[in-house]
């Protein structure tokens, strides 16, 4: 007989459905007996001990029992606790869709799938604030003074009119030595990243180094160009670039490693702007959240070190939307003709959204849109540090004040019941692990990657709410 309880736990964990804590615990456990994980007879956990396993509230563990035995599935005997009850049987394999019947009572309600309440996963601004006034206002005036040639098969670095726009806003704001000539227009960083793995695939390059924290989608982007991801060690000071050799490129977050929240030192920019101009190697500045920057100026872009041998990537993904699939790269010389093969000779991104976005930048609407949603962020980031220390003082919120995510260190062998915990609090968020590269070599953690900017404005304290109700005390 099936008794231990940390491994339905974990089943258990995995699937909780229907809106609410009671009915979607109600409804999973349930689906264990009548799918026969749980057998009859097995002898349940005490709402106090699942309670705490779930990081839920007794009463919602004692409240979905006292249903399940008014339904049916589950007896409750003084003395010996709360049992599947015998006559229980799961449904027969093969029968996917009928529905078990409980020995007496009535039969389960289908479960429905549903979004969790709470949303605190990284790698979204607030959707809720796009700024689609001025957005449509912008679009109205470039539509206006859009020559008519605008309209046919572009340069395939983009509209000129976005790149000019770009070359003074990145100068000015983040220290970009930015020529309109080198600027390529891509469909967000993602499209960027693809069509430089062709070009350094096209140069003989092999080999990638990466972080050892990072995402794996891009990951997976270079090795579909056909090159290989190394990992360089990363510690306090950010990745290590001591190690580079002969790869042919790095792909680095220097202004605030994703996830880790750290900036990279500054002997290690000089040290990896060393690298390239020793072996010929390119540094792949990834800028993906260089706007928000809170306690202080941000630190420049690496780029304006050596324009010669770093490709700077810009999005307009964190800063208006991911939606727009919008981002800019500033490329070395050369380099901006082998992409513009790689794109396959013509411009593959919008005309009017690349003119819309030029007159918001020109405009200074751009610039309004993030200072106001640079306070909004650094509120919430505040928030959830004071949140954090107070109502979990185990836990530390680690990073700088800048980005739209923080990384919360958790004490250690909590992560699973943590992550399992928020699950029962309808939040998603995610655990560090996914993060980390498959051959990263770092220090084992117990951590969360917060996206303190993706809930509407209405959502955020439900969802801080949720977060430290899912964090040990
Ligand atoms: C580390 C990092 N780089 C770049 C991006 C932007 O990607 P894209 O422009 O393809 O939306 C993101 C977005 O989540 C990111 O987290």
């Amino acid at each position: 007989m099936a008794e231990s309880w940390a491994t339905l736990g974990v089943d258990l964990h995995l699937e909780p459905t229907g809106p609410g804590l009671r009915r979607g615990l109600t409804d999973a456990l349930r689906e264990a007996v009548r799918s026969g994980r749980l057998a009859p007879g097995t002898r349940l956990p005490s709402s106090r001990t699942l309670a705490a396993d779930l990081g839920i509230a007794r009463n919602t563990v004692a409240d979905a029992y006292a249903d399940l035995v008014a339904e049916g599935w589950l007896t409750a005997r003084q003395g010996s606790g709360t049992r599947v009850a015998m006559g229980a049987s799961p449904t027969p394999s093969g029968q996917r869709g009928r529905t078990a019947v409980p020995p007496d009572g009535p039969a389960p309600r289908p479960r429905t799938p549903a979004r969790p309440a709470h949303d605190l996963r990284p790698g979204f601004p607030d959707l809720s604030s796009f700024p689609r006034t001025q957005w449509a206002k912008a679009t109205r005036r470039a539509l206006d003074a859009a020559p008519y040639d605008a309209f046919g098969y572009g340069d395939p670095r983009g509209r000129p009119e976005l790149r000019t726009a770009l070359a003074g806003y990145l100068s000015r704001a983040r220290g970009v030595r930015a020529d309109p000539e080198r600027i390529a227009v891509c469909a967000g960083f993602a499209h960027g990243l693809t069509m430089l793995g062709t070009a350094l695939r096209a140069r003989g390059v092999r080999t990638v180094a990466v972080e050892s924290y990072g995402l794996d989608a891009h990951w997976s982007l270079l090795n579909r160009s056909g090159l290989r991801t190394v990992p360089l060690p990363f510690d306090h000071l950010g990745t290590d670039p001591a190690p580079l050799t002969d790869e042919g490129a790095v792909l680095l977050t220097p202004a605030h490693q994703f996830p880790m929240g750290v900036p990279l030192h500054r002997d290690r920019r000089a040290a990896v702007v060393d690298w390239a101009r020793r072996t010929g190697g390119l540094v792949l500045e990834d800028d993906y959240d260089g706007e928000f920057r809170y306690d202080r100026q941000p630190v420049g872009a690496l780029q304006g070190l050596d324009p010669d041998r770093v490709v700077y990537l810009g999005t307009a993904s964190k800063s208006l939307a991911p939606g727009l699939r919008l981002a800019w790269m500033v490329l070395p010389p050369g380099l901006a003709e082998e992409v513009a093969r790689a794109k396959g000779g013509i411009d593959t991104c919008g005309v009017l959204d690349q003119l819309t976005l030029a007159e918001f930048i020109v405009s200074g609407a751009y610039d309004r849109h993030v200072r106001s949603a640079r306070l909004r962020y650094r509120r919430r980031r505040d928030a959830l540090v004071a949140a954090v220390a107070e109502r979990a003082p185990g836990v530390r919120a680690t990073g700088i004040a800048a980005g739209l995510h923080a990384v919360l260190r958790l004490p250690p062998g909590t992560e699973r019941q943590v992550l399992r915990a928020a699950v029962w609090q309808d939040l998603a968020v995610d655990g560090i692990g996914r993060y980390r590269h498959a051959d990263a070599v770092v220090e084992p953690m117990e951590a969360l990657v917060v996206g303190y900017g993706t809930p509407p404005e209405h959502a955020w304290t439900g969802a801080l709410d949720a977060l430290c109700a899912a964090l040990p005390e």
